[in-house]
């Protein structure tokens, strides 16, 4: 079943408690998308919006992580509260000892790529993840337009996760709607992240249970 991951990038910041109950009542996670100004060419937020969201969450939070050095900073995260915990393949220098720092730090370990490196360079890592992620846009700001491209890589990664005998969902992010959902599922992703999609329309409930394919 696929699982519904709104991204809280996009929600009401002087109204967070009203987004963070949207997200217990009708998705499965919470994403939270930390920049830090090096690896993306922009800054969110850090360890006290996630901590904050935290102690409201009753859903799991998954920590997408856009900063170089990931290894600096796992455990905090961990300590935070997040249960997933995911980097860039390309924000560090040995990806297989930062999978293994965020499990022995007791969260589920994903590994993130952009859409301008090869599907194939996860391939190395996927029996050391918990879950991989596709990003659909290039990483760094909400709201931007879904790259057609990421079905196919999608396809293909599923492909050879099934190859090495694995059980690893694939996450995608970036300008996911109502309207990619289904193919986007079709093509073997199970963790659907949404931002501008769910937080700016007029019912964000309506929209996730349209992702769902309801
Ligand atoms: C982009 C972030 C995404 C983003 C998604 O760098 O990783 O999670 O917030 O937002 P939308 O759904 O608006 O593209
Ligand atoms: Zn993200």
């Amino acid at each position: 079943m696929v699982q519904i991951a709104p991204s809280m990038l996009a929600a009401d910041f002087l109204n967070l408690e009203k987004d963070v109950e949207l997200v217990n009542r009708y998705a499965d996670l919470f994403h939270l998308d930390v920049m830090d100004g090096v690896f993306v060419p922009n800054i969110s937020y850090g360890f006290p919006v996630v901590e904050a969201i935290g102690r409201k969450a009753e859903k799991p939070l998954d920590v997408h992580l856009m900063i170089v050095k990931p290894e600096n900073y796992v455990e905090r995260f961990a300590k935070a509260g997040a249960e997933m915990i995911s980097f860039h393949l390309n924000a560090t220098e040995d990806p297989a000892a930062v999978l293994k720092q965020i499990r022995d730090n007791g969260a589920k370990a994903g590994l993130v790529i952009n859409p301008d490196l090869p599907v194939e360079s996860l391939f190395p890592y996927l029996k050391d993840a918990d879950f991989v992620m596709l990003m659909s846009v290039f990483a760094g700001f909400g709201g931007q337009k879904f790259i057609e491209e990421t079905y196919a890589r999608v396809q293909a990664l599923r492909e050879e996760i099934e190859r090495q005998g694995l059980e690893l969902p694939i996450e995608v992010d970036g300008g996911v709607s109502a309207s990619n959902a289904a193919a986007l599922v079709k093509a073997g992703a199970e963790i659907l992240v949404a931002g501008s999609a769910v937080f700016k329309a007029e019912d964000p409930a309506a929209v996730i249970a349209a992702m769902r394919g309801e």
